[in-house]
């Protein structure tokens, strides 16, 4: 099962139909803003965004006024950024001197990289001796509304199959301590103290999360994933018109390694 073909991260459109998900919390959870804080971003603090994507966290250390450097292995995430100091990189080989940076972020994108051992051995590399290394990863509870909805939705036509968290079986809040211990003495995993829930009232943000993943599961179905889609939308209508809106849960964390 790839958990990344190339055609996810060809252009940034399937992240930002999973950011939308989360534009609107109650309580109110900003993760970037929460991970920036743990990682001690200030000014002039020099922080690698490991698997930057379209650059959330860089804007948000370019604000703090943080001296931020970004790599992906995508040029379609790279392009779609904000145009600040970036590079295309894979995490298992950086292109970038030992100890060169105080922070290493790695923000969900460990379950993507085949070679994790490779990956954290790089993060300890181009950290100075004390640096700290902060990867954010979700937890068994992430999405668990929608994952029921999208196993009802399914039912009719492919009886028992269950939406397996196939990203969260490679790296996960769960799973992940001991993959970091590889290269750090001491690995935290911090969890926020009131977790966020995204509050939906648009069934096309359900939808379009759903869509987003479809190149990463559509295959384990025997009917098209795009039909799924349109079941799960009509499922999530039927929510927001009789409850007012479709809740989600979120389960988001971080490892703190030094
Ligand atoms: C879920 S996105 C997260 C983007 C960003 N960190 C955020 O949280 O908004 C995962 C990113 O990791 C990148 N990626 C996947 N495998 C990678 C690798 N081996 N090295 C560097 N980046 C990688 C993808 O291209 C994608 O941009």
């Amino acid at each position: 099962m790839p958990t990344s073909p190339a055609s996810q991260y060809a252009t940034d459109r399937n992240l930002r139909a999973r950011q939308r998900l989360w534009e609107r919390q109650d309580p109110a959870f900003d993760v970037v803003a929460w991970t920036l804080e743990l990682a001690g971003i200030s000014q002039g603090v020099r922080v690698l965004d490991v698997g930057c994507g379209n650059g959330r966290y860089l804007e948000a250390m370019g604000s703090l006024g943080a001296e931020a450097v970004g790599c992906d292995l995508s040029l379609g995430m790279l392009n779609a950024g904000t145009g600040r100091a970036v590079a295309a990189a894979d995490a298992t080989a950086l292109p970038f001197r030992a100890g060169q940076f105080d922070v290493v972020l790695a923000a969900h994108m460990l379950y993507h990289v085949a070679d994790r051992t490779a990956a954290a051995l790089e993060f300890r590399r181009v950290l100075v001796d004390g640096g700290r290394c902060v990867a954010v990863a979700n937890g068994a509870g992430h999405l668990a509304s929608l994952r029921a909805a999208v196993q009802d939705a399914a039912a009719p036509f492919q009886p028992g199959w269950s939406w397996v968290d196939r990203l969260g079986e490679v790296f996960s809040l769960e799973n992940g301590r001991d993959q970091l211990s590889v290269a750090f003495h001491a690995v935290r995993c911090v969890r926020p103290d009131m977790a966020g829930r995204a509050v939906v009232t648009d069934p096309d943000v359900i939808a379009r999360y759903v869509a987003s993943v479809g190149d990463i599961y559509g295959q384990e179905l025997a009917g098209s994933w795009d039909r799924l889609v349109e079941e799960v939308r009509a499922k999530a209508t039927e929510v927001i018109i009789r409850e007012g809106s479709f809740v989600v849960e979120g389960d988001v964390g971080a490892f703190v390694c030094s």
